[in-house]
């Protein structure tokens, strides 16, 4: 009874997220080393992850000093960001990534997402740009945005700005 509610509850968080977003693949290690090459972020600069999974790309940003938000939205993978250590600097938000505010000091927001999504992550940001009154960047791991021209993309990664 026990093991069956438990396996019901790993199909709901990891099966059914992909209705709201993509499911959980993590970017592999060096890969996530390379997106600190894409952009050298200043003092008091924050990066947010959309969907941050096991939290690695917002604890390889605090330990650079950068501060950090995540959103997850299974709960099992939230757990897993707030265990792991450094936690110093890593905020991480049991929420739905399509229904926030992003923080007013954002600067960078990266996402690992799949294409059926990426039209309302371009969406999110454009809100977000406009209601921060400030530019982003968003970079995206895989998938390139549908009706967006990169300013740059390598090793698979592709970075777009927007602008207020
Ligand atoms: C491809 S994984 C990427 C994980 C992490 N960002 C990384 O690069 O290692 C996508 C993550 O987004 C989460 N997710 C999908 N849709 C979401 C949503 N609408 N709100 C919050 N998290 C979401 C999934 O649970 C999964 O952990």
């Amino acid at each position: 009874m026990i093991v069956s509610l438990i396996l019901l509850a790993l199909f709901v968080s990891f099966g059914l997220i992909a209705f709201r977003g993509a499911p959980y693949v993590p970017t592999l290690a060096r890969s996530v080393e390379k997106i600190f090459n894409l952009y050298t972020f200043k003092k008091g600069e924050r990066i947010v992850d959309l969907g941050c999974g096991d939290g690695r790309v917002l604890r390889a940003a605090s330990r650079r000093g950068v501060l950090t938000t995540g959103y997850e939205l299974n709960p099992f993978l939230w757990v897993v960001c707030k265990l792991i250590p450094p936690r110093r600097n890593v905020d991480v938000r049991f929420a739905d990534y399509l229904r926030v505010n992003l923080p007013t000091d954002t600067k960078v927001v990266f996402v690992f997402s799949a294409k059926p999504f990426m039209h309302r992550i371009d969406r999110k940001m454009q809100t977000e740009a406009s209601r921060l009154n400030r530019e982003l960047l968003l970079i995206s791991y895989g998938e390139r945005l549908p009706a967006r021209e990169p300013l740059q993309s390598s090793d698979g990664f592709s970075v777009y700005n927007y602008k207020p």
